[in-house]
């Protein structure tokens, strides 16, 4: 199927397909093609230009456009989309003054989700996870990371990355998935914190590279939860079976987790709420990206990323929802990308390379997604019509898309 759309008024992100990602001042830049045509090839993008260069060819469908503008789909770099039921008591309670940390201190949060999860059937469990998948497609996600975490047993920990299977091979989308088993200390092993890193390492991790169930490895490095020696036992475990680490570092405490991801050449280091010197200095001279979880910040009213110190520091910065039912139970790409703006003061055009491109690159299927592209994978947002690309961000809370197209296919 070949697909014509003409008269676009401004066509986003169109960058040499060599173009990884975008890092520091560059990031100020979103290249874009005003009054463009795109060709797609079945799931592929052919070719694209101004409407005045548009050679006239043998079409199955022309699309006209007209007031309205086409971009990427979102690339949702970190997501726990994956989980049973949902903690809106706990949200309740902590509008009743009870802190995040009170709550998971006293047996809820990530434990609470776990528990959920051991009680619901995996079929159960792929259900609600795939109506939340496909609700996030029409607010235009076309790639999503989806971690483990919320099992914290071998065999619940095995049942979330089997759903997260089913998701990639049911859902038209791009999925990565990502091995969590080390998101919290399971109540059984609250005196013997050692003897679950033993469990993940010497049972876990085996059993998910014998299946091919995840692609990525993931700790929560935090006070309370798994410090840089637990979180460098399993980083060391995991790499040698080929899982890339992605780790959860410095969301309410700086203690050398970023350092320790650039160490075992992490592809990302996630949520940097508190971010000090030593770690803005170690991570501008590696090639791990820097991700933002502004959902996270805005529903738990913890501190923002210091988006401003990261690129105007030199670096890359992707964003993405960390989508999940305790600290951020939405996973609307385009309210982050509104976050990001009006919140961790990111241009429009900053916070959208941070939410195409470089969450691509922070899933390492840039070479694939994130951007226009000749040879690029046809994965298309096409917006209600709208006088520029700003009022994405600028309309906070409102939906601003018409279509969506993966794979070269309409979805909605
Ligand atoms: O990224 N911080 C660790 N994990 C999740 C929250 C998990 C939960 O509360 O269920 C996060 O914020
Ligand atoms: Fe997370």
């Amino acid at each position: 199927m070949n697909i014509l759309f003409t008269h676009i008024k401004e066509l986003l992100q169109t960058r040499p397909k060599s173009e990884l990602k975008v890092v520091g001042t560059a990031m100020k830049k979103l290249p874009h093609i005003k009054n463009a045509f795109l060709r797609i090839q079945g799931d592929t993008i052919l070719d694209f230009g101004t409407m005045d260069d548009l050679v006239i060819q043998e079409t199955d469908e022309v699309v006209n456009v007209t007031g309205k503008i086409i971009l990427p789909t979102w690339c949702d770099s970190h997501s726990h989309v994956v989980y049973a039921g949902d903690r809106s008591q706990e949200f309740v309670d902590r509008l009743n003054g009870l802190s995040y940390e009170d709550i998971a201190a006293k047996g809820g949060g990530i434990l609470n989700s776990a528990q959920t999860l051991q009680d619901t059937s995996e079929d159960a469990l792929f259900e609600q996870s795939m109506e939340r998948v496909h609700a996030l497609i029409q607010l235009g996600t076309g790639a999503l990371e989806i971690k483990s975490g919320y099992g914290l047993s071998t065999e619940a920990e095995l049942k979330m990355l089997r759903v997260i299977k089913a998701i990639k091979e049911t859902a038209p989308l791009k999925i990565k998935a990502t091995f969590l088993g080390a998101h919290a200390i399971p109540k059984k092993y609250k005196n013997n914190k050692q003897a679950y890193l033993d469990l993940i390492i010497n049972t876990m991790l085996p059993e998910i590279h014998t299946q091919k169930l995840a692609d990525f490895v993931d700790v929560f490095c935090e006070k309370g939860y798994f410090s840089l020696e637990d979180t460098e036992q399993i980083l060391e475990a995991a790499t040698k079976y080929g899982l890339v680490p992605k780790i959860h570092v410095n969301q309410f405490n700086a203690f050398g987790g970023v350092g320790l991801g650039v160490k075992h050449k992490a592809l990302s280091v996630d949520h940097l709420e508190v971010l000090n010197t030593e770690d803005l200095e170690v991570l501008k001279k590696s090639s791990t990206i820097p991700v933002a979880l502004p959902g996270c910040s805005f529903f738990l009213g913890i501190p923002y990323t210091p988006a401003r110190k990261l690129i105007d520091g030199g670096m890359a910065l992707a964003i993405a929802t960390d989508f999940n039912p305790g600290s951020a139970p939405s996973g609307n790409m385009n309210f982050v990308v509104s976050l990001a703006c009006i919140k961790m003061n990111m241009s429009p055009e900053e916070a959208i390379n941070a939410a195409t491109l470089n969450g691509a690159y922070a899933m390492n299927i840039s070479e694939q997604y994130g951007s226009i592209a000749t040879g690029k994978k046809a994965n298309l947002i096409i917006t209600k019509n709208m006088t520029s690309y700003r009022q994405i961000p600028y309309h906070f809370g409102n939906n601003p898309i018409h279509k969506v197209m993966i794979n070269g296919e309409f979805v909605n």
